[in-house]
């Protein structure tokens, strides 16, 4: 049982790195790059990280959260920070679900809202993932709805009303989760996502709601692996 748990990981991680290096294709010197969060970012990231510190390639990055700065940096990968940036060339990120018209549910790193950030701001916005991510609707995946802290208890019953049940995210250690924000999130389960423009004006209209994980409109195109190959999906 172990063991065919650790081939299916080490399926996913070739999967995620088959998409990871057609992505790094992407990059030209002299790009601003906007660098995602979560694994299979992570890969793309040590990819480009590689291309900086031994090849010399000349690029400027915009992080999506501070772990993958922390990561960047590690490689000496030079950043420019958000609020001084003023403009983004290309930005490869990975998501926890894609839908048809490369709707996307994002979020379960937590990073939801500088992801969307440095996404829709982007000249090109790609997705890099395995093919498990494929879905026909969205909503199996818990979707992380970020929340000032004190309307939490509101929001998450007004989510509830639109038939939600929703969960606090916490740290492994029992911690409240905060974000790189200082918000907090609610992971909301139990609606299959039928209609996600009609879902996201209603979320959007929950006042206390700062972003939430639903990325519709923003992909140019994703690069799905299987185990069979390559896919370059586009809406
Ligand atoms: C983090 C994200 C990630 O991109 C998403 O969770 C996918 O992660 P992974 O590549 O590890 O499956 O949205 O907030």
């Amino acid at each position: 049982m172990l063991e065919q748990i650790e081939d299916v990981i080490e399926a996913k991680a070739r999967m995620k790195m088959k998409a990871a290096e057609r992505a790094i294709e992407l990059v030209e010197p002299g790009m601003t790059v906007g660098l995602g969060s979560g694994s299979t970012a992570s890969m793309w990231i040590r990819l480009l990280g590689e291309r900086v510190r031994d090849r010399g390639l000349q690029i400027t990055a915009v992080a999506s959260s501070e772990d993958t700065e922390r990561l960047g940096r590690s490689y000496g990968i030079p950043f420019v920070a958000i609020g001084k940036c003023d403009r983004i060339d290309l930005t490869v990120d990975g998501a926890d679900e894609i839908a048809p018209r490369l709707a996307l549910i994002k979020g379960g790193g937590g990073n939801l809202l500088r992801e969307k950030i440095v996404a829709s701001a982007s000249k090109l916005f790609v997705v890099v993932a395995d093919s498990s991510k494929v879905v026909n609707k969205l909503g199996k995946f818990p979707l992380p709805v970020e929340v000032i802290p004190m309307a939490a208890s509101l929001v998450s019953c007004a989510l509830e009303e639109l038939g939600f049940t929703t969960k606090l995210r916490h740290r492994p250690d029992g911690s409240i989760y905060v974000t790189d924000q200082q918000n907090h999130l609610l992971d909301c389960t139990g609606v299959t996502i039928e209609d996600p423009y009609q879902m996201v004006s209603e979320i959007n209209a929950i006042v206390g709601v700062v972003e939430h994980g639903i990325f519709l409109d923003m992909v140019n195109f994703a690069l799905i692996a299987s185990e069979d190959g390559l896919i370059e999906r586009r809406v």
